[in-house]
């Protein structure tokens, strides 16, 4: 029999496109855990989404980020553990590896806007994962794109198979409800933040629904309602648990409406804890030993001291409070006297937690991104791999007294996955691959204000970045002596290319053709 406290957990992300509605709907998941009472309660805490963000911003982000990256709550007879993840799209690698601690994934979608770059990304490494996904198509009290063409657009661009387990009657300043195919019961709806409407169970074949939503908007969700018969496979919870099928809800997160049903099928149909993968054996949450991985480390916001948090996600047994764990990579064993779980906006210490849950290590860079801790068993979760960066800048030394401070400083910040390193084997210098101009920010930011260290940056065109490899040894050394000047090492001694072109890279393809070149550190 499954472990019912593993069973009843639910451990995911909520996931989307800047602007598209995160921040409203883990705010009305909240309402319902009963950890906020009124709506408003949580505050945006996403960087403004210009290029021009201010350093106030970053570090009120970095202060609030502690306390929200993980939101704990009770929800009928579920443990919920929402991830949180970071609104910038600069911090897009952050994202990915928290992708990497979630058993499953809501993507929130603008009606009128669709599929947007991040969200087809966030996919993509959802795809990778197989992780199960379900679609919140939100916004639907304004003018939105029509249902049926934003179903074949998901289904299109994402990649997956979609099922709408409700469906919107009309949108925009006609929108008058949603109906619940599989429960058929009707929600109409009412602008409001606060009230969860009453739902009315109707028959749409008698002329009730005609009473609710009137002659013409009845006509149309009974031939719509048809149309997704005809159109649709019935709904196999199987084919979403294998991440093959994403089901589609609709509402309006801003007036907190369709998110309980939402909220109410997530739970039931939402995987509990899965087996993890690592590099020796599936893991499987139920074995009673304890094991997990580090997927995310968080700065203090103290800059008087450098203590971080390494979020660890528990992938078997129990965890408990001052219990002896083994630090595969440092070969060492630890203890924790204060590990902290997080209620909304409060952290408090916690003195066991079971699979599923997130568990706050108090961190002074023990830990890097990726490690493992168990019981004393030799395992090695396995992350994301790297991608490739889009933007590269050399950093340099501006204070010749404090080369060890920037030395050590890059050092940590690159264990906490603030960016990518690669050292050039021709002139030994340290380049920085990040997904943003943000991130080079709160790297010098951050190398100043924890560890004293000043630098410089030094901006190089590259066009990306490509892990080489090759059985054909003779060749690959070739490649790598005609290649010298733009051949560097990642912080793992992997051989990468820096590839200054699209050109240089296809022609690199053309004259090396036993040569694989990949975007991502894993292949
Ligand atoms: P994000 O975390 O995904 O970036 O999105 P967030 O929830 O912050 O929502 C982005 C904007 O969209 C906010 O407006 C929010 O009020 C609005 N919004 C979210 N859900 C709905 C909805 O269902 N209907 C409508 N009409 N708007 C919605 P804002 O003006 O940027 O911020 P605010 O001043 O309202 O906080």
């Amino acid at each position: 029999m499954l472990n019912q406290e593993i069973e009843r957990r639910r451990t995911f992300a909520i996931v989307a496109h800047p602007d598209a509605g995160k921040t409203s709907l883990t705010e009305k998941f909240l309402l319902f855990g009963g950890q906020i009472q009124v709506a408003g309660a949580v505050k945006s805490h996403k960087i403004r989404k210009t290029a021009t963000s201010d350093w106030m911003d970053i570090e009120k982000q970095r202060g609030i980020s502690v306390t929200t990256s993980v939101m704990e709550f009770d929800y009928r007879d579920y443990k919920i553990n929402i991830l949180d993840t970071p609104g910038h799209q600069d911090f897009a690698e952050d994202t990915y590896r928290t992708l990497t601690a979630v058993d499953s994934v809501i993507i929130v979608v603008d009606a009128a806007k669709g599929v947007e770059a991040q969200t087809l990304k966030l996919m993509e490494v959802c795809r990778m994962r197989k992780t199960p996904v379900i679609i919140f198509v939100n916004k639907m009290d304004r003018e939105g794109k029509d249902p049926f063409d934003l179903l074949d657009e998901l289904e299109s661009e994402l990649a997956v198979s979609v099922r709408p387990l409700t469906w919107p009657i009309e949108s925009g300043p006609r929108f008058k409800g949603v109906y619940n195919i599989f429960e058929e019961k009707l929600n109409l709806f009412q602008p409001s933040k606060q009230v969860v409407t009453e739902k009315y169970e109707v028959d749409v074949r008698t002329d009730d629904l005609e009473q609710h939503i009137g002659a013409s908007s009845a006509e149309k969700l009974r031939s719509d309602l048809e149309l997704i018969a005809g159109i649709y496979p019935t709904f196999e919870v199987n084919a979403y648990l294998k991440g093959d099928l994403a089901p589609v809800f609709f509402g309006s997160a801003l007036n907190n409406f369709g998110v309980q049903e939402l909220l109410d099928s997530f739970v039931e149909i939402a995987p509990h804890p899965r087996p993890v993968q690592s590099q020796e054996r599936l893991v499987d949450p139920e074995e009673p030993k304890f094991t997990g991985f580090i997927f995310k480390i968080t700065a203090n916001i103290d800059s008087n001291h450098r203590s971080c948090i390494a979020f660890c996600k528990v992938c078997s047994g129990k965890f408990v409070r001052n219990a002896p764990y083994y630090h595969v990579r440092n070969e060492k064993m630890v203890r924790f006297s204060s590990p902290a779980q997080f209620m909304a906006q409060r952290k408090q210490t916690v003195d066991e937690a079971w699979a599923g849950d997130i568990v706050g290590l108090p961190d002074n860079g023990t830990f890097k991104i990726g490690d493992t801790l168990t019981e004393g068993e030799v395992l090695h979760f396995k992350g994301l791999p790297s991608f490739s960066p889009l933007m590269f800048k050399y950093i340099e030394n501006a204070d010749p007294m404090k080369q060890k401070q920037l030395a050590k400083g890059i050092d940590q910040l690159m264990d906490e996955g603030v960016a990518q390193l690669f050292v050039n084997q021709f002139n030994g210098r340290k380049l920085i691959g990040t997904v943003g101009q943000l991130q080079f920010e709160v790297i010098q930011y951050r190398l100043e204000n924890e560890y004293g260290a000043k630098c410089r940056w030094e901006p190089v065109s590259l066009y990306k970045a490509c892990w080489i490899e090759s059985d054909e040894v003779e060749e690959l050394e070739n490649f790598k002596k005609r290649k010298y000047q733009f051949m560097a090492k990642d912080r793992e001694g992997r051989d990468v290319f820096l590839a200054d072109s699209n050109y240089v890279l296809a022609m690199a393809q053309h004259d090396f053709k036993h040569i694989g070149f990949h975007f991502s550190s894993e292949f």
